[in-house]
Protein backbone atom coordinates (compact mmCIF):
# COMPACT_ATOMS: atom_id res chain seq x y z
CA UNK A 1 0.00 0.00 0.00
CA UNK A 2 1.10 3.72 -1.01
CA UNK A 3 1.71 5.48 2.25
CA UNK A 4 1.52 8.82 0.47
CA UNK A 5 -0.73 8.75 -3.06
CA UNK A 6 -0.70 12.20 -4.79
CA UNK A 7 -3.46 11.88 -7.68
CA UNK A 8 -3.72 13.94 -11.10
CA UNK A 9 -2.33 17.55 -9.25
CA UNK A 10 -2.97 20.58 -11.04
CA UNK A 11 -1.54 23.55 -9.94
CA UNK A 12 -1.04 26.72 -11.68
CA UNK A 13 0.17 30.11 -11.06
CA UNK A 14 -1.36 33.49 -13.43
CA UNK A 15 -2.03 31.20 -15.76
CA UNK A 16 1.23 29.47 -15.64
CA UNK A 17 0.52 25.60 -14.90
CA UNK A 18 3.44 24.61 -12.41
CA UNK A 19 1.61 20.92 -11.67
CA UNK A 20 -0.09 19.57 -14.97
CA UNK A 21 -1.68 16.17 -14.00
CA UNK A 22 1.24 14.62 -11.56
CA UNK A 23 0.55 11.16 -10.15
CA UNK A 24 2.74 9.90 -7.15
CA UNK A 25 2.70 7.06 -4.74
CA UNK A 26 5.12 6.77 -2.62
CA UNK A 27 5.36 3.28 -0.31
CA UNK A 28 5.92 3.03 3.33
CA UNK A 29 9.66 2.77 3.96
CA UNK A 30 10.64 3.79 0.79
CA UNK A 31 13.52 6.53 -0.06
CA UNK A 32 12.10 8.27 -2.95
CA UNK A 33 13.37 10.84 -5.40
CA UNK A 34 11.85 13.64 -6.76
CA UNK A 35 14.06 15.02 -9.97
CA UNK A 36 13.99 17.38 -12.71
CA UNK A 37 15.15 20.30 -13.92
CA UNK A 38 14.74 23.93 -12.36
CA UNK A 39 11.15 25.20 -12.15
CA UNK A 40 9.85 21.42 -13.05
CA UNK A 41 7.17 21.90 -10.13
CA UNK A 42 9.41 19.81 -7.86
CA UNK A 43 8.69 22.52 -4.40
CA UNK A 44 5.12 23.09 -6.02
CA UNK A 45 4.68 19.89 -5.42
CA UNK A 46 5.93 19.21 -1.94
CA UNK A 47 3.83 22.84 -1.04
CA UNK A 48 0.86 20.68 -2.11
CA UNK A 49 1.55 17.42 -0.19
CA UNK A 50 2.41 19.80 2.92
CA UNK A 51 -1.30 21.97 2.75
CA UNK A 52 0.67 24.85 1.92
CA UNK A 53 -1.03 25.14 -1.57
CA UNK A 54 -4.38 23.88 -2.22
CA UNK A 55 -4.11 22.40 -5.84
CA UNK A 56 -6.55 23.83 -8.65
CA UNK A 57 -7.30 19.78 -9.41
CA UNK A 58 -6.66 16.68 -8.13
CA UNK A 59 -6.21 14.86 -4.99
CA UNK A 60 -3.33 13.90 -1.67
CA UNK A 61 -3.84 11.03 0.16
CA UNK A 62 -2.20 9.87 3.17
CA UNK A 63 -2.43 6.17 4.58
CA UNK A 64 -5.98 5.98 1.99
CA UNK A 65 -7.24 9.14 3.96
CA UNK A 66 -7.98 12.19 1.63
CA UNK A 67 -5.93 15.49 3.25
CA UNK A 68 -6.27 17.75 0.28
CA UNK A 69 -6.07 21.27 1.38
CA UNK A 70 -5.30 20.34 5.20
CA UNK A 71 -3.88 23.05 6.69
CA UNK A 72 -0.21 22.19 7.49
CA UNK A 73 -0.30 21.76 10.79
CA UNK A 74 -2.74 19.67 10.77
CA UNK A 75 -0.71 17.65 7.89
CA UNK A 76 2.37 17.47 10.07
CA UNK A 77 0.48 16.09 13.08
CA UNK A 78 -0.74 13.06 10.84
CA UNK A 79 2.71 12.34 10.26
CA UNK A 80 4.34 14.13 6.90
CA UNK A 81 7.24 16.78 8.12
CA UNK A 82 9.38 18.65 6.24
CA UNK A 83 12.72 20.48 5.92
CA UNK A 84 12.96 23.03 3.35
CA UNK A 85 16.09 24.48 1.78
CA UNK A 86 16.76 27.29 4.14
CA UNK A 87 19.75 29.27 5.37
CA UNK A 88 19.52 29.99 9.77
CA UNK A 89 16.19 29.17 10.79
CA UNK A 90 16.51 30.93 14.14
CA UNK A 91 19.80 32.41 14.07
CA UNK A 92 20.13 34.19 17.37
CA UNK A 93 18.58 30.88 19.40
CA UNK A 94 20.51 27.94 20.54
CA UNK A 95 20.16 24.67 18.52
CA UNK A 96 17.85 22.79 21.49
CA UNK A 97 16.03 25.44 21.58
CA UNK A 98 15.34 26.00 17.65
CA UNK A 99 14.19 22.03 18.20
CA UNK A 100 11.72 23.01 21.08
CA UNK A 101 10.24 25.71 19.43
CA UNK A 102 9.46 23.10 16.19
CA UNK A 103 8.25 20.52 18.63
CA UNK A 104 6.19 23.39 20.10
CA UNK A 105 4.56 24.36 16.77
CA UNK A 106 4.49 20.89 15.98
CA UNK A 107 1.87 20.17 19.02
CA UNK A 108 -0.01 23.88 18.29
CA UNK A 109 1.90 25.44 21.74
CA UNK A 110 3.99 28.00 19.95
CA UNK A 111 0.80 30.77 21.38
CA UNK A 112 2.44 30.16 25.00
CA UNK A 113 5.98 31.03 24.19
CA UNK A 114 6.15 33.77 26.40
CA UNK A 115 6.68 31.14 29.06
CA UNK A 116 10.48 29.96 29.14
CA UNK A 117 11.37 27.13 26.99
CA UNK A 118 12.54 25.36 30.30
CA UNK A 119 8.79 24.91 31.06
CA UNK A 120 7.72 22.28 28.56
CA UNK A 121 9.79 19.85 29.87
CA UNK A 122 8.22 17.37 27.38
CA UNK A 123 9.04 19.00 24.27
CA UNK A 124 12.33 19.57 25.62
CA UNK A 125 13.19 15.75 25.84
CA UNK A 126 11.87 15.20 23.00
CA UNK A 127 14.36 17.80 21.06
CA UNK A 128 16.94 16.21 23.03
CA UNK A 129 16.21 12.71 21.84
CA UNK A 130 15.89 14.64 18.54
CA UNK A 131 19.46 16.55 18.10
CA UNK A 132 21.00 12.96 19.64
CA UNK A 133 19.58 11.09 16.73
CA UNK A 134 21.33 13.61 14.30
CA UNK A 135 24.47 13.63 16.47
CA UNK A 136 23.80 17.33 17.17
CA UNK A 137 23.35 16.78 21.39
CA UNK A 138 26.89 18.14 22.30
CA UNK A 139 25.82 21.59 20.55
CA UNK A 140 22.86 21.98 21.82
CA UNK A 141 23.75 25.21 23.59
CA UNK A 142 25.66 26.68 20.88
CA UNK A 143 24.12 29.44 18.78
CA UNK A 144 22.32 28.30 15.54
CA UNK A 145 24.57 30.63 14.05
CA UNK A 146 27.66 29.95 14.70
CA UNK A 147 26.79 26.31 13.07
CA UNK A 148 28.86 24.79 10.09
CA UNK A 149 26.71 24.86 7.06
CA UNK A 150 26.56 20.89 7.71
CA UNK A 151 25.60 21.17 10.96
CA UNK A 152 22.89 23.72 10.17
CA UNK A 153 21.42 21.05 7.88
CA UNK A 154 21.27 18.51 10.95
CA UNK A 155 19.49 20.60 12.67
CA UNK A 156 17.25 20.88 9.43
CA UNK A 157 16.68 17.56 10.02
CA UNK A 158 15.78 17.47 13.74
CA UNK A 159 13.59 19.81 13.74
CA UNK A 160 11.55 17.80 11.56
CA UNK A 161 12.41 14.56 13.25
CA UNK A 162 11.11 15.59 16.70
CA UNK A 163 7.68 15.93 14.73
CA UNK A 164 8.13 11.81 15.29
CA UNK A 165 6.93 11.78 11.51
CA UNK A 166 6.42 8.73 9.30
CA UNK A 167 7.39 10.58 6.14
CA UNK A 168 10.18 13.41 5.92
CA UNK A 169 10.00 15.76 2.68
CA UNK A 170 13.18 17.04 2.25
CA UNK A 171 13.88 19.56 -0.71
CA UNK A 172 17.28 19.57 -1.67
CA UNK A 173 19.36 18.63 1.11
CA UNK A 174 22.49 18.78 -0.06
CA UNK A 175 22.23 22.07 -1.69
CA UNK A 176 25.45 24.12 -0.69
CA UNK A 177 27.17 21.13 0.37
CA UNK A 178 31.04 20.29 -0.79
CA UNK A 179 31.17 17.36 -3.12
CA UNK A 180 32.70 15.40 0.17
CA UNK A 181 30.05 16.82 2.56
CA UNK A 182 27.49 15.38 0.14
CA UNK A 183 28.29 12.21 0.37
CA UNK A 184 28.75 12.24 4.26
CA UNK A 185 25.21 13.97 4.68
CA UNK A 186 23.44 10.84 1.94
CA UNK A 187 25.63 8.13 4.06
CA UNK A 188 23.69 9.90 7.58
CA UNK A 189 20.12 10.29 6.03
CA UNK A 190 20.21 7.09 4.87
CA UNK A 191 21.28 5.71 8.06
CA UNK A 192 19.02 7.60 10.26
CA UNK A 193 15.94 6.95 8.33
CA UNK A 194 16.63 3.45 8.06
CA UNK A 195 16.95 3.31 11.79
CA UNK A 196 13.97 5.49 12.60
CA UNK A 197 11.95 3.45 9.69
CA UNK A 198 11.24 7.10 8.52
CA UNK A 199 10.17 7.03 4.62
CA UNK A 200 11.79 9.92 2.31
CA UNK A 201 10.56 11.97 -0.66
CA UNK A 202 13.29 13.93 -1.25
CA UNK A 203 14.32 16.54 -4.37
CA UNK A 204 18.00 16.18 -5.22
CA UNK A 205 20.41 18.17 -8.30
CA UNK A 206 23.16 15.83 -7.13
CA UNK A 207 22.49 12.53 -9.93
CA UNK A 208 24.97 10.75 -7.83
CA UNK A 209 23.57 11.49 -4.44
CA UNK A 210 20.44 10.34 -5.90
CA UNK A 211 21.13 7.30 -7.40
CA UNK A 212 22.96 6.28 -4.15
CA UNK A 213 20.22 6.75 -2.00
CA UNK A 214 16.60 6.64 -3.57
CA UNK A 215 15.28 2.94 -4.27
CA UNK A 216 12.36 4.76 -6.44
CA UNK A 217 12.35 7.67 -9.03
CA UNK A 218 10.17 10.38 -10.24
CA UNK A 219 10.95 12.68 -12.69
CA UNK A 220 8.95 15.92 -13.64
CA UNK A 221 9.56 18.27 -16.42
CA UNK A 222 7.33 20.69 -17.28
CA UNK A 223 5.18 19.79 -14.51
CA UNK A 224 4.31 16.41 -15.64
CA UNK A 225 5.53 13.09 -14.84
CA UNK A 226 8.11 11.93 -17.39
CA UNK A 227 9.33 9.09 -16.22
CA UNK A 228 8.92 6.43 -12.81
CA UNK A 229 11.33 3.40 -11.79
CA UNK A 230 14.08 2.30 -10.47
CA UNK A 231 17.48 4.10 -10.14
CA UNK A 232 18.64 2.07 -12.55
CA UNK A 233 15.33 2.20 -14.74
CA UNK A 234 15.64 6.07 -14.94
CA UNK A 235 19.54 6.47 -15.45
CA UNK A 236 18.73 4.01 -18.55
CA UNK A 237 15.15 5.54 -19.57
CA UNK A 238 16.00 7.71 -23.34
CA UNK A 239 13.24 10.47 -22.35
CA UNK A 240 15.29 10.96 -18.85
CA UNK A 241 18.32 11.50 -20.73
CA UNK A 242 16.74 13.24 -23.54
CA UNK A 243 14.94 15.97 -21.44
CA UNK A 244 17.54 17.20 -19.08
CA UNK A 245 20.32 13.84 -17.57
CA UNK A 246 22.23 14.24 -21.10
CA UNK A 247 21.92 17.96 -20.68
CA UNK A 248 23.67 18.41 -17.74
CA UNK A 249 20.55 19.79 -15.07
N1 LIG B 1 4.19 31.27 -5.73
C1 LIG B 1 4.47 31.25 -7.03
N2 LIG B 1 4.01 32.23 -7.86
C2 LIG B 1 4.29 32.20 -9.18
N3 LIG B 1 4.99 31.24 -9.79
C3 LIG B 1 5.48 30.25 -9.03
C4 LIG B 1 5.25 30.20 -7.61
N4 LIG B 1 5.85 29.09 -7.12
C5 LIG B 1 6.43 28.47 -8.17
N5 LIG B 1 6.21 29.16 -9.32
C6 LIG B 1 6.66 28.77 -10.66
O1 LIG B 1 6.28 27.42 -10.87
C7 LIG B 1 7.32 26.70 -11.54
C8 LIG B 1 7.75 25.52 -10.69
O2 LIG B 1 8.46 26.00 -9.56
P1 LIG B 1 9.07 25.05 -8.46
O3 LIG B 1 9.65 25.94 -7.44
O4 LIG B 1 8.04 24.10 -8.02
O5 LIG B 1 10.20 24.30 -9.28
P2 LIG B 1 11.32 23.30 -8.73
O6 LIG B 1 11.21 22.06 -9.52
O7 LIG B 1 11.24 23.21 -7.27
O8 LIG B 1 12.65 24.07 -9.19
P3 LIG B 1 14.09 24.14 -8.46
O9 LIG B 1 14.83 22.91 -8.86
O10 LIG B 1 14.72 25.38 -9.07
O11 LIG B 1 13.88 24.27 -6.99
C9 LIG B 1 8.44 27.70 -11.80
O12 LIG B 1 8.30 28.19 -13.12
C10 LIG B 1 8.17 28.79 -10.78
O13 LIG B 1 8.63 30.03 -11.26
MG1 LIG C 1 12.51 23.69 -5.72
Amino acid sequence: MALLRVEKVYKSFQGFLALSGVSLEVRAEAFHALVGPNGAGKTTLFNVITGRLVPDQGRVFFRDREITGWPTPKVARLGIAVAFQRAQPFPSMTVLEAVVLARLGYTGQTFRLLRPLSSFPEAQAKAQAALAKVGLEAHAGRRVAELPLGDLKRLDVAMALVAEPEILLLDEPLAGLSRAERRRMVDFIGDLLRREGVTLLFTEHDTEAVLALADRVTVLHQGQVLAEGTPEEIRRDAAVRAAFLGGGA
